[in-house]
């Protein structure tokens, strides 16, 4: 038995934010943004948070799969940037959803998150322990943000994106996930878990910051060598996949990573030019998009792949 993606989902806010309004507020332009990133403009959360835009997201894989929130045995939601440090976000969106029969957690693993989440789910289905789950990518990375810099504020969006995955003789072929620990400064946030009672010391917000180039060097090496791993696991060929679906990071690493491979850039979609990064929301994002233009044929291959802070790369091959 292993794991099909049966229905899809997505939700992001109505807020457009343009690289000409970042213009307005730092020093930069859309030039800059869109010929070193491939980004034109994003989504930004006015009201919504995590889990209002996670379970509107998963409403809709519902609803496509035909399942019923109370068949679902297991929610993992992917994301650094809970509405709460507790209850975990799964935790909320069950209760917004109603899937009463479900065990929620979520998973920390920034951008690699809903892949991450997509493969522990995989490793419960197969083993026969759950039978139907919803995994969710969502974040909204803008509250992380400081919009005094530039070199990030222009990268983020905010986003969800959400899969219903059930046990079948067919879908998930492989699965490959890596961590570096070590790395880990090189794109962080602080948490306000950094008080301290008998020192006196109260809890202070931190910003994301990030090493860009550090980060765009680690995604071109490793991001090619998982997925070259995970091809040769499994015996299939880089020309024989339908569909590489990469974190939308920049335009730029998924250039490299088709060419590392040798295959056209066609089947490498984009939509970062609309939504920016948005983190563990951008792969189930592009996912849902493509599944809804009817893109997707059964029996395609397909490759998602995620990478970012931790640090954290990994990857699943799927039948569609
Ligand atoms: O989801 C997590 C994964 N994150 C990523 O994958 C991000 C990976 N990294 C990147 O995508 C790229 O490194 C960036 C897009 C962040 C930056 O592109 P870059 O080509 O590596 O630029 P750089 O950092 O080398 O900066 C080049 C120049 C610098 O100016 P000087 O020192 O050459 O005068 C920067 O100060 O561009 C400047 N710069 C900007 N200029 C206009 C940095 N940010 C901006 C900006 N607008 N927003």
């Amino acid at each position: 038995m292993t794991t099909r993606i049966i229905g899809t989902g997505s939700y992001v806010p109505e807020q457009i934010v343009t690289n000409n309004d970042l213009a307005q507020i730092v020093e930069t332009s859309d030039q800059w943004v869109r010929s070193r990133t491939g980004i034109g403009e994003r989504r930004i959360a006015t009201v919504e948070g995590t889990s209002q835009m996670a379970a509107r997201a998963a409403r809709r894989a519902l609803e496509q799969a035909k399942v019923e929130p109370e068949a679902i045995d297991l929610i993992l939601l992917g994301t650094s940037t809970p509405d709460y440090c507790f209850p975990s976000g799964a935790c909320e969106i069950q209760g917004m959803i109603g899937a009463v029969n479900a065990v929620c957690y979520d998973i920390s693993a920034a951008c690699s998150g809903f892949v991450f989440a997509l493969n522990t789910a995989h490793a419960f289905i197969s083993s026969g322990i759950y039978k139907t789950a919803l995994v969710i990518g969502s974040d909204v990375i803008s509250k992380l943000i400081d919009w005094t810099d530039r070199s990030t504020c222009v990268l983020f969006g905010d986003g969800a994106g959400a899969v219903v995955v059930t046990a079948d003789v067919k879908g998930i072929m492989g699965i490959h996930m890596r961590s570096d620990g070590k790395k880990g400064q090189v794109l962080t946030c602080g948490a306000r878990t950094n008080g301290n009672f008998l020192l006196g010391k109260k809890p202070e917000l931190g910003y994301m910051s990030m090493e860009g180039q550090e980060v765009f060097k680690f995604a071109v090496k490793r991001v090619p060598e998982c997925i070259g791993q995970l091809l040769e696991e499994t015996k299939v060929s880089a020309e024989a996949v339908r569909y590489f679906i990469i974190h939308q990071a920049n335009y730029r690493i998924i250039e490299s990573i088709a060419k590392r491979f040798k295959v056209d850039l066609e089947k490498f979609p984009v939509n970062m030019e609309f939504y920016g990064n948005t983190s563990s929301g951008s792969v189930p994002l592009l996912l849902d998009e493509m599944n809804r233009a009817g893109r997707l044929s059964r029996g395609d291959k397909v490759v998602l792949s995620g990478f970012g802070a931790g640090l954290t790369w990994g990857a699943t091959l799927l039948e569609w």
